[in-house]
């Protein structure tokens, strides 16, 4: 089966690759010549999930998916959310990172998780698959594994950030591998 996975991404793309089966062949953008970059203009992970996948409609009728993460936090009212790439205005991990801590000095719980929501677009139907990684921020960042809020964020159940976890870890646990894999199971039975 083949399927085109709508991102630039080159991460992402890469830990598609390492979960998804070898019987699902995941093209990329570049693979399929498609160059332009998709805005993210919508208001939720679905939205800004879905809004991709209708790019690639656009010029092209096939099975492809694609997914939005970010990470919410608890006593920001799910900040920075949707935004997470540009929380301070600007896609800078430091600066985004040192906003969110600034922004939590007065807080007092620090609950948090990673929410990540796959669109598919399979045989004419969209369907969606979600992620989530519970945990909480912490009071300031360690390690250098993974990007983006990783040096920040401590998984439910470890001590560590995941920012000091291992890539291996991060992938058993992560958001997008939990909704990729209801995404697989789904194509199991269904094809
Ligand atoms: P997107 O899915 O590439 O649009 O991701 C949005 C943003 O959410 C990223 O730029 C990061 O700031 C944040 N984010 C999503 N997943 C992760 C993760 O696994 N680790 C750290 N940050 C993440």
């Amino acid at each position: 089966m083949k399927l085109i996975f709508v991102t630039h991404n080159k991460n992402k793309l890469d830990e598609v690759a390492k979960i998804t089966p070898e019987h699902i062949e995941v093209f990329s953008l570049s693979q399929i010549g498609f160059n332009e970059d998709i805005p993210e203009t919508e208001l939720t992970l679905e939205g800004n999930a879905k809004l991709k996948v209708d790019a690639i409609l656009k010029n092209k009728n096939a099975n492809c998916f694609s997914d939005d993460s970010g990470l919410f936090v608890e006593a920001l009212n799910g900040e920075p959310g949707v935004f997470s790439a540009r929380y301070s205005g600007k896609r800078d991990t430091n600066i985004n990172n040192e906003l969110l801590l600034r922004n939590m000095q007065r807080v007092q719980s620090r609950s948090a998780y990673y929410m990540s929501v796959f669109c598919l677009y399979f045989n004419g139907t969209y369907h969606f698959f979600e992620g989530r990684l519970y945990g909480e921020i912490a009071s300031h960042p360690k390690g250098n594994n993974g990007f983006g809020y990783d040096p920040i964020f401590i998984p439910k159940g470890y001590t560590a950030t995941l920012g000091e976890l291992s890539e291996k870890i991060k992938l058993e646990l992560s958001h997008r591998t939990r909704a990729l894999n209801k995404m697989i199971d789904f194509l199991a039975l269904n094809s």
